[in-house]
This record gives structure tokens, sequence and C-alpha cells, in this order.
């Protein structure tokens, strides 16, 4: 049996989509940017066409199958189905290009917004005006043993947060390009250095989903921490932040 030119065209064509696809997508992982593949694409479409019409008699070859669908008074049946197809393709193409998106359009969120004065975390309730971090006295009474705490709150944050904020606590971990917004960036002066301990102990303990209405849209992927930390590590975790960026948390008393 031979196999009809533009058959064949179409399999090479597929091979080298399916090469692209296949092994650099599935195999090896590592996919090809979509504007590098349609370029590549391209032009390998326009390779196979030149090779496969390089000489009169294959031009002809290659076309004939399309000539005759088109010409023969035989195949009207088929030659309609065709036509079909490929409106309904063109509208498909056309309609996804076209078709309204979801996604949430950039807008801007209030970064800190004010807490609330109560809340609740650990099944207890908190106020937030008075609560404050059970380790700071340490700082005085017995440096070697804050020191440890810090330490102890680094481990914390290693585990936990350095995958979004970053083993410099920029917030350029390696999971942050995929969020927006993007996970605070602690060594900035507009983060932590103008907050609270007790606010940072209501945003880690109650995460995105514990920001006020304020806030929305709520799209923060910051998770509710109260459900895998214990409270000294969140309180031991802050340590380490104004540790490591040497911030001092702001409060209501002159230091
Ligand atoms: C999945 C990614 C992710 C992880 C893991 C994560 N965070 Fe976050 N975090 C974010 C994002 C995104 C924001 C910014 C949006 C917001 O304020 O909720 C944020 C905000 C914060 C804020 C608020 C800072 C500010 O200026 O308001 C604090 C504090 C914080 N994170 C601490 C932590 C700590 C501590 C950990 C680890 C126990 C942690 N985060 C782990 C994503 C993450």
């Amino acid at each position: 049996m031979k196999i009809s030119r533009l058959l064949l065209a179409v399999i090479v064509i597929g091979i080298f989509y399916s090469f692209f696809k296949i092994f650099f997508g599935i195999i090896l992982k590592q996919p090809i940017p979509g504007s590098l593949f349609t370029m590549y694409m391209f032009f390998i479409i326009i390779g196979v066409l030149l090779v496969f019409s390089f000489t009169e008699q294959g031009a002809k070859e290659l076309m004939s199958p399309i000539k005759d669908l088109l010409e023969n008074p035989e195949k009207m049946m088929m030659r309609n189905v065709v036509f079909g197809i490929v409106t309904i393709f063109a509208g498909f193409i056309t309609y996804q290009q076209v078709k309204p998106s979801f996604e949430a359009p950039l807008e801007l969120r209030t970064i800190h917004p004010a807490p609330p004065s109560n809340i609740s975390a650990y099944n207890k309730s908190y106020n937030l005006l008075t609560l404050e971090n059970p380790f700071m006295k340490y700082k005085k009474e017995d440096p070697e043993k804050f020191k440890q705490l810090i330490y102890e709150g680094g481990e914390v944050y290693f585990k936990n947060c350095f995958y979004c904020h970053g083993d410099k606590l920029d917030g350029k971990g390696h999971y942050a390009h995929g969020f927006n917004p993007l996970p605070a960036n602690f060594m900035d002066v507009g983060t932590i250095a103008q907050l609270q301990e007790s606010y940072l102990f209501w945003r880690i303990a109650t995460g995105g989903p514990g920001l006020p209405k304020e806030a929305a849209p709520w799209l923060s992927s910051m998770p509710v921490w109260q459900n895998f930390l214990s409270e000294e590590e969140i309180w031991k975790v802050i340590l380490f932040l104004y540790d490591y960026t040497g911030y001092v948390p702001r409060s209501w008393e002159k230091h």
C-alpha cells in the first residue's frame, strides 16, 4: 500500500511534535516554553513542506488528495464533513482566544489591614493590644536562652517558611514566583519592621484565610500555621525573623 505524500508529511510533522512534547515534556520533564515551541513547529512545518514539494511531481502528489477532495464530484459528502470540521475548529480556536478569562484582575490590596482587636486561634481568644511575645523577657533575663530560642525559631523557619519567604528572608523562595500576592519580603522596611509582634502572631497563626474583609481579594497563599505549628513555635519564629533582619518590632512603649 502506498501512503499518500500528504499523509507522510503530516506523520513527519507529528513525529517532531511528539518528540518535543513527549520526549522533552514528559520523559525529560523539561517542557519547551510555548513561544519557542510555536517557533520550532513553524519552521518544521515550513521545512517539511519544502522537502515534500521539492520536485514538480512531488508537489503535485502532495496536493493531490486535497485537490481530489475539493474537485471530485463523488466526494461531496466527505467534502461537506471536512468543511464542517474546519469551520468548527476555526470557531473553537477563535472562541478560545476571545473568551473572557476568569483570572483575577490585578487589584490593589491592603497589605497591612488593621488587625481585629481580638483574634481567636488555638481555640482561645487573644487580645492583640496586650498580646506579647512570652519569650521576649529572656532577651534581658537570660541572653543565652534567648539565643537558643532564636536558633530554634530559625529551625521552624527553614522547615516551614523558606519555600515561600526565601532563605534570605527576601520573599524570593523557590515557590514565590507562583504566588500573587507575593510572599512578604521581611528584609523590606515595609513589612515586619513596621509591625508589632502580636500582629505577626495573628498573621502567622491565621494566614491568608484570617485576613479581614479589607484585605480582599483573599488570594494570599500564606498558610494557617496554627494547624501545623505550636504557639511556642510561632513566637520563636517571630524572634528569628527580627533577629535575622535586624529590625525591632514596633511596640506601644518607647524602647
Ligand atoms: C505557601 C507560601 C508561604 C509559606 C510557606 C509561608 N508564607 Fe508567609 N506569606 C505568604 C504570602 C503570599 C504572604 C503575603 C500575603 C499576605 O500578607 O497574606 C505572606 C505573608 C506573611 C506575613 C505578613 C507580613 C506582612 O508584612 O504583613 C508574615 C508575618 C508571614 N507571612 C510569616 C510566615 C512564616 C513565619 C512562615 C512559616 C511558618 C510563612 N510565612 C510561610 C506565603 C507563605
